[in-house]
């Protein structure tokens, strides 16, 4: 399985690990973390060293319980006032058959919610209060729009969805950290994904796990589902 054990230490350790999704996806890599060890410098790291956009993923159970819906349905909703809303949708998305965007939120202790201590104290507050169970003081505790994206992971995690939702989420379930995960899309300077090459460059240098998702994938539904 790759490097998936030493994927599942350093989650636990709550280190940043590397997963690549797939040559066939978006063949992108995403630094991932357990949001319950984000901290203001993850937040520096994600936005210096991989640069895409910095999400949380979440469990389905988790978002029925705060009551969040994947963005698209919220928009066909609203598409009934607003109609170009209808127009919008996405139905064209060239690696995936749908996104697993959810809303966005600021925790309401933050100012304008993007310095790094504002998003690390939005997904630190969020999988504390996910933690002990507080689901109902979700709208007291949080704001949105904000400036994490919320994302919601597909039913049934990679027997559904290959994306870096459900394998950074399928990892977390593996490694009994609380399955809730930081992610942020690893770019080049040239504006592009970051290469295979470079990304396995930067892994070497930071002493960070690079895993390939396939891998995750393979260990939850042949070694972990099956336990
Ligand atoms: C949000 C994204 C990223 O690709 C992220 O990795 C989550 O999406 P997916 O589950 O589709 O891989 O779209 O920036
Ligand atoms: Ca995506
Ligand atoms: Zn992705």
């Amino acid at each position: 399985y790759g490097n998936v054990k030493k994927a599942i230490e350093a989650l636990k350790r709550g280190e940043i690990v590397l997963i690549y999704d797939d040559d066939e996806r978006e063949a992108e890599t995403d630094m991932v973390i357990a949001s319950e060890f984000i901290t203001p410098e993850t937040i520096r790291t994600f936005r210096k060293n991989a640069g895409g956009l910095i999400c949380n993923c979440i469990m389905p159970e988790d978002c029925d319980k705060l009551g969040i819906p994947f963005m698209v349905d919220i928009l066909g909703l609203a598409s009934e006032k607003y109609p170009v809303l209808d127009k919008l949708y996405p139905d064209d998305i060239p690696y995936d058959e749908k996104s697993s965007f959810s809303i966005t939120v600021n925790h309401r202790k933050t100012f304008t919610g993007i310095p790094d201590n504002d998003r690390s104290y939005t997904i630190e507050k969020l999988v504390e209060m996910c933690k002990e169970n507080r689901f109902e003081e979700f709208g007291s505790e949080f704001r949105s729009p904000g400036h994490v994206h919320l994302l919601r992971a597909t039913e049934g995690l990679v027997e559904r969805r290959q994306g870096h939702t459900e394998i950074s989420l399928a990892l977390s379930k593996i490694a009994g950290t609380y399955p809730m995960t930081a992610i942020c899309e690893m770019m080049g300077d040239d504006g592009r994904a970051l290469s295979k090459e470079l990304t396995a460059k930067y892994a070497e240098e930071n002493n960070i796990v690079n895993v390939a998702g396939e891998d995750i994938i393979n260990y939850y539904l042949n070694v972990f589902s099956k336990k």
